[in-house]
C-alpha cells in the first residue's frame, strides 16, 4: 500500500482510539531538520503505533539507514510493527517492545551512536532519556524532544 495512504489511515486511528501521535506544525519542523540532516541513524524514544518513525524515514540518507525506536506498551509496539510491516519498512524500521529508560543502559556508545534521537515518551522520564541522549549522539548529531513545555503544564510546575 502507498505509504502516504497508511500515514493517513494511521492518523486516523490515532484520533479515533486516543493514541497520541505528533501533531502536524511539530511533524513538519522535524522533517525539515531530517531533510536537512539526511540521518543515517535514528532513536526514538517513544513510537507509539508507528507513525512519526515511518514518516521520518523518508528523510533517511540512504537505502541502508536504519531508525531504532522504542515502545513501552505492547500493545502499541504490535500496533507499530503491523504498520511498519504494512508501509514495507520493516528493513530499516526495528521497533524495541521495552521501557526505555532500562533499554538504553544496554546500548553501548562504544558500539552504537545516532545521528537524531528523538525523545517523545513518558515527561517524567525526560532527564534520564535526556542522560542517555547526551550520551548515545554522534558528534554534530541532533538531539529532538517533543512537548517539552505540554502546554504550559511542565513550566507552570517549575
Ligand atoms: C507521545 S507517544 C509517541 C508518539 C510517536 N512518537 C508518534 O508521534 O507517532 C508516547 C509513547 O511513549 C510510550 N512510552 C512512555 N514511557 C515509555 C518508556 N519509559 N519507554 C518506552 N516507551 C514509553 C507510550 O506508551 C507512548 O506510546
Amino acid at each position: 500500500m502507498e505509504q502516504e495512504v497508511i500515514l493517513k489511515e494511521i492518523k486516523e486511528y490515532a484520533t479515533k482510539n486516543y493514541v497520541p501521535i505528533l501533531q502536524d506544525i511539530s511533524l513538519d519542523l522535524i522533517l525539515l531538520v531530517l531533510k536537512l540532516k539526511r540521518p543515517d541513524s535514528i532513536l526514538e524514544i517513544g513510537t507509539a503505533i508507528g507513525y512519526s518513525a515511518i514518516n521520518f524515514s523518508k528523510y533517511l540518507k540512504d537505502k541502508n539507514s536504519t531508525i531504532l525506536t522504542i515502545e513501552k506498551n505492547a500493545d502499541m509496539y504490535k500496533k507499530a510493527v503491523e504498520n511498519i510491516e504494512k508501509a514495507g519498512l520493516s528493513n530499516t524500521i526495528e521497533v524495541i517492545n521495552a521501557d526505555a529508560t532500562e533499554y538504553l543502559e544496554k546500548i553501548d556508545e562504544n558500539e552504537k551512536k545516532f545521528d537524531v534521537i528523538f525523545i517523545d515518551a513518558a515527561k517524567g522520564q525526560y532527564l534520564v532519556f535526556l542522560e542517555n541522549a547526551l550520551r548515545l549522539v554522534k558528534k554534530g548529531g541532533i538531539i529532538i524532544a517533543d512537548n517539552v513545555y505540554f502546554k504550559g503544564r511542565v513550566l507552570s510546575r517549575i
